[in-house]
């Protein structure tokens, strides 16, 4: 999704706005552009298409004191040159940059029409320098209130004027803005990820909320010109945790990073002693979450799939029927709240609109609701009434996978507490300890026996379709399995429950269509085996991922992906390793990009 940089400073601005959005890069665009204040005036640049692009085009260089530069994912109107932002008003004196959507844009457009305002672009951000520059008396910083008022919809903006050389205004209502405070300069941004080659301090804007930036510093102020004092709070991220660090590719890094990204989930929250978890922030008394009878997870994508597997295992080993639901479809359905529900939103960005606006309506019908997100500080971490951090560090590439396995830990966690609330004996808890604290070493496993994935993924990228299939826990594995696949190596995959393709996807089974079935040692094992059959005996060709040493299996697949031994609710951590590794490696063989992949953006903050 679109990124935002400002900056203000004795530092060359260009080179500065540049850096900021390359650490934007990994989040999906389409286009950028940069304004500077120069000597005699607003200078824009911007471009469609690649950063490197945008940098060739300022080869002559471009001075100023300050200055906004942003990142477009195209929502209305094309890629092009005209779309990308900074929007500039007629005279050249407003430069605007926006992330969200300006839903009431068409109104606006045509009555600024009506006033003689000529559009260079088809978006529906454009609006706003105009707006600015039409309002403006004597201060940016009661324009930009006063168009405000006028925005109905999302966004975080930042804007300058060379009638008031040195300021940059910022604003956030519905998508995010943090201001970076270093050492004798400040910068603005939609994600901290471009603050932090230059500091660790951060402010974090809230909806309703503006900035004014200029020599003096800066100063916070809601939309009604009331002072809101804020904290200056630490960024725990370091920078070479989101520097590729010789690896080929994000996706990679992070992928491999999972052993140590499960450790920090798990750190610290195993209770030995009562054989159970505890998770600080959940802000809940023991007595208030025995009282607990139903648990409802919300979430998107990936972070959907692991709720779902953190659903079935709650119901499964503490009894508490657990439902989890796409969020997207909770806010438009009328949700009912029912007493004594608890609500987990689950999101690595902590900003995924569609997850965000869920909770929001969920709250406002009474709903306790926790966040379980990765992005400390983020919308859904700040506006639920508890929650749990993965820690599993910035997730960079577009598609998830540190982040899921962090997402399953805490899940694991919460099912091991609950689970001792009600019927789960000493033994249990001590045996379920045991087996989890052995999944980063069995991940380690896994990652070391990547070629062999490698070379299979060389004879399967070719094909044009695959089916992914697995019951009970290893049901969502199987979506995502097949979401990893088809979101980097463009292939198209389906996830299914096993025992549903004869309820109709077995039609698509035959020679052309692998099927990857995920049938490692549990209790559905046999179930699968017999699906499985059913696939043989339509010339479907069957990968399958198993328990290592598992010679039935092995005699009816075509080919098997061993992983470790571990107990039946175990597997999912290890069946999606060799998962995302197969899309890696398809992806890469098909020679896709396969961290920005095409049209798919790193947090979805549109609806
Ligand atoms: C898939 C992927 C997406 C996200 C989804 C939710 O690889 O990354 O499906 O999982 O957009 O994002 P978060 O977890 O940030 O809410």
């Amino acid at each position: 999704m679109c990124g935002i940089v400002g900056y203000h400073g004795p530092r060359e601005t260009a080179a500065v706005l540049i850096e900021g959005l390359k650490r934007l890069e990994y989040r999906g665009y389409d286009s950028a552009g940069i304004s500077v204040l120069a000597e005699d005036g607003l200078k824009t640049v911007k471009r469609a298409g690649k950063i490197k692009v945008l940098q060739e085009a300022l080869q002559d260089g471009l001075q100023g004191r300050c200055g906004i530069g942003h990142t477009r994912w195209a929502t209305h109107g094309e890629v092009s040159e005209a779309n990308a932002h900074p929007h500039m008003d007629a005279s050249g004196e407003f430069s605007v940059v926006h992330n969200g959507i300006i839903e009431n844009c068409e109104a606006l457009r045509e009555r600024l029409q009506l006033d003689g305002v000529k559009f260079q672009s088809q978006t529906d951000s454009e609006v706003i320098v105009h707006l600015i520059a039409k309002l403006y008396r004597e201060s940016l910083e009661q324009a930009v209130r006063d168009t405000l008022y006028m925005l109905k919809g999302t966004y975080g903006i930042a804007v300058m004027t060379s009638r008031e050389p040195g300021k940059i205004v910022g604003a956030r209502y519905g998508s995010p803005l943090v201001l970076g405070i270093g050492d004798g300069e400040i910068l603005l941004a939609s994600d901290v990820t471009a603050l932090l080659a230059y500091t660790r301090q951060a402010v974090y804007l809230q909806d309703g909320e503006m900035v004014i930036i200029d020599d003096t510093g800066y100063k916070t102020r809601d939309f009604h010109d009331r002072i809101v004092k804020k904290q200056i709070e630490l960024i725990d991220w370091e920078l070479e945790q989101i520097e590729r660090l010789g690896y080929r590719h994000y996706m990679e890094k992070e992928i491999r990073e999972q052993p140590d990204a499960v450790r920090r989930a798990l750190g610290g929250r195993i209770d030995r002693e009562a054989c159970s978890a505890h998770l600080g922030g959940l802000e809940l008394t023991p007595q208030q979450l025995r009282s607990i009878e139903r648990i409802r997870v919300i979430a998107a994508g990936t972070s959907y799939h692991a709720g779902m597997v953190g659903g079935y295992l709650i119901e499964q080993i503490a009894g508490i029927p657990s439902f989890t639901e796409i969020a997207s479809e909770i806010r438009y359905r009328n949700p009912v709240v029912e007493p004594n529900s608890l609500y987990i939103a689950v999101s690595q960005s902590g900003e995924t609109a569609d997850t965000l606006s869920a909770m929001r309506e969920l709250r406002r019908k009474g709903a306790k609701v926790l966040g379980m997100c990765n992005v400390v500080g983020s919308t859904i971490a700040r506006e639920s009434d508890g929650g749990v951090y993965l820690h599993s560090g910035p997730e960079i590439a577009v598609a998830s996978t540190k982040a899921f396995t962090s997402q399953l830990s805490i899940f694991y966690l919460l099912a091991l507490l609950f689970a001792r609330m009600h019927h789960y004996s000493i033994a249990d808890g001590q045996s379920f300890i045991a087996d989890l604290q052995r999944i980063p070493e069995q991940i380690s496993e896994i990652l070391q026996r990547s070629e062999a994935i490698r070379e299979l993924a060389g004879r399967y990228a070719g094909y044009g379709s695959m089916l992914f299939l697995g019951r009970g826990l290893q049901y969502p594995v199987a979506l995502e399995g097949a979401l990893k696949l088809k979101e980097i190596s463009y292939i198209h995959a389906e996830g299914c429950s096993a025992a549903e393709i004869k309820h109709g996807p077995i039609a698509l089974v035959g020679p052309d269509v692998p099927c990857v079935f995920l049938a490692p040692d549990d209790s559905l094992r046999e179930k699968s085996i017999s699906n499985m059959m059913e696939v043989k005996s339509r010339h479907g060709r069957v990968i399958a991922v198993v328990t290592e040493g598992d010679r039935e299996i092995e005699a009816i697949a075509d080919d098997v992906i061993p992983v470790p031994r571990t107990s039946g609710i175990m597997y999912p951590f290890l069946t999606v390793v060799p998962l995302q590794l197969f899309s890696y490696y398809c992806a890469l063989e098909r020679g896709c990009d396969v961290d920005q992949p095409r049209n798919l953006a790193k947090s979805v903050t549109v609806e």
